[in-house]
Parts: C-alpha cells; structure tokens; sequence
C-alpha cells in the first residue's frame, strides 16, 4: 500500500511516525507537514528530526503554515517547547524538498492509489482537493485523527472540538464533505485510558532495545513525568490502517461547524456515507501492537 503521512510533530504524530517508517506492510512515499501542534518550520524540522532518529529516507515536504481562515493555535504546553516533548533530539542533517505539500499529494498520486494518514489539522489536504480536484479519486482512503463523535463525549479544546478540527474547522469541513472513504480516530476512542503511556508502559518500552524504542522513549518520557499519563491520539490513526481488526466502527455523515461557539465541533449523521468513526478498541492488542512495532 503505498501511504503520505500528513503531521504536525508533536509528541503522538511523532510516535505514529516512528511506527510508521520501516514497517514492511507499507510503502511511505512522503512526509508533509502541517501547522498545529507548533508552528510549520518545527513542525517541518521534527519531521527530518524523526526520520533521522528512524533511519528513513522518505522525502519531507512543507506545508501549510497557516489555517484556511484565521490564526495558527499550537499546544507547546502538552508537547514541549520543541514540541517532541523536549527531548531535543539532534538538528537534522536533511531539508525538507522544495515542492509544497499540496502540490507533492498530488505528484504522488498521479501514477498510483494513495492512501493518508493524517493526523493534524486538515488544511494540506483540503488545499490539495481544492487545487488539484481531478485527484481525489486518486485518493484510496483518508485515515486521520480529528474530531469527537460520540454524543456524551467532550473536546479537548472547547466542549465541543477535538484540536485538530478546532485548529483549522474550514479544512475538516472541506475534507469531511468530500466524498473520499475516511476512517477516523476521534476523542472518544483515542482517549481510552488503557492506551495512553504510562509509567507501567514506559518501562516496557525501554525495555525494548532498538533505535526506535530509543527514541520513542527520549520524546515520551518527559511529557509521561509532567501528565503522568500520555493519550497516544495519532497511532490510532495509523493502526486503524494497519490493523483495523482490533476497532469497531460506526458508518456516518460528518458536518464539521466552523464558526461560533461551536467552531470545530464534528456532527455525525450516522447510517450511511463515506465515514467510519472508530467506536471501541481492544487495548490489549492496541499495546501488542505498539510494543512490537517498536521492537
Ligand atoms: C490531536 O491534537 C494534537 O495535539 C495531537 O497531536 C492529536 O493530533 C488530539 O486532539
Ligand atoms: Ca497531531
């Protein structure tokens, strides 16, 4: 399956990526990178920084470095000030390409399928349906993080909005309406408690003597020390793709409001459309999996 991540690194999109690269059951064509978590040039920067650490030559492009409409929001609080959870890992030796991110979707979709994991805002991507319209069909499925769908669940922003869709609501709405097969990792899963890392969780990861363990754990262990829990949002994402036997999902419509009070609240009509909303995981698996994709 030839696979761009679209990320904002960030601590989770960092653990996604580290999963991500090298993984033998997919073929990652390309990184972009999106205003979020921290601003682009970060953003852009950890990117290079993570597939340094991961020994990956995949090309990083960058993207956006503001929302469609209105101001970027960042949340160095959760993430660091260097937004890898201040672990400063070392200055990446590798630039990021010269072509922007809507532009290189598109060249990577041109001759194949292409299938995104995204787990930012959504606005690369909407810029790239907006501009290059003839190639959502070249788009195989969109697995992304964003949104809150069940009813009694809340934001993590407002009451109302997930992060991802807060930061940039015209792009959710944009990529949300566009007909395109999506799975998507809301709060009300990603939030599950037995999948976050803990203490009990990070010992077992240094436990596991590889680079990306390394790594992984060096980006994961101060945010851990401050939060004493870590919600590893963006993996969800990319094992929806991976291993979809161990979620449930609902079938939906998915509006994302994107002014008001309730800017960047995600509305689902469930029953049919191009939508499965993860609704339950098995954590046990959720932790083989990640344990062993760091090993
Ligand atoms: C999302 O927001 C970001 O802080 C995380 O990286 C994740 O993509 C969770 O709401
Ligand atoms: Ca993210």
């Amino acid at each position: 399956m030839k696979v761009l991540l679209d990320v904002d690194p960030g601590v989770d999109d960092a653990m996604m990526l580290l999963l991500a690269l090298g993984n033998q059951s997919i073929d990652v064509l390309g990184i972009t990178t999106v205003c979020g978590n921290v601003g682009i040039l970060k953003a852009t920067e950890n990117a290079l920084k993570i597939t340094a650490a991961a020994g990956s030559q995949v090309a990083v492009y960058r993207g956006a470095s503001r929302p469609l409409s209105g101001k970027c929001m960042h949340a160095t609080g959760i993430h660091g000030q260097d937004g890898l959870g201040d672990s400063h890992l070392p200055k990446p030796m590798n630039k990021p390409e010269r072509t922007k991110a809507a532009q290189a979707i598109s060249e990577m979709a041109e001759n194949q399928r292409l299938s995104i994991v995204a787990t930012g805002p959504l606005t690369n991507i909407a810029m790239f349906l907006d501009s290059y319209p003839d190639m959502a069909k070249r788009i195989e499925r969109i697995f992304l993080m964003g949104g809150v769908y069940c009813p009694k669940s809340t934001g993590n922003v407002t009451p109302f909005a997930e992060f991802n869709f807060y930061c940039d609501p015209e792009a959710a709405d944009r990529v949300m309406a566009s007909g395109i097969e999506i799975v998507a990792a809301g709060l009300d899963v990603t939030m599950d408690g037995r999948c976050a890392v803990d203490c009990s969780m990070l010992a077992k990861m240094r436990g596991i003597k590889t680079a990306k363990a390394s790594t992984a754990c060096k980006i994961i262990s101060n945010p851990v020390s401050r939060q004493s829990i870590f919600h590893l949002h963006d993996v969800f994402a990319l094992f929806a793709m991976l291993h979809p036997e161990i979620f449930e999902s609902r079938t939906c419509r998915v509006r994302v409001e994107t002014a008001g009070k309730q800017r960047g609240r995600s509305i689902a009509s469930f029953g049919i459309g191009n939508i499965k909303v993860l609704s339950k995981v098995n954590a046990e698996m959720f932790q083989e999996k990640l344990l062993r994709g760091l090993s």
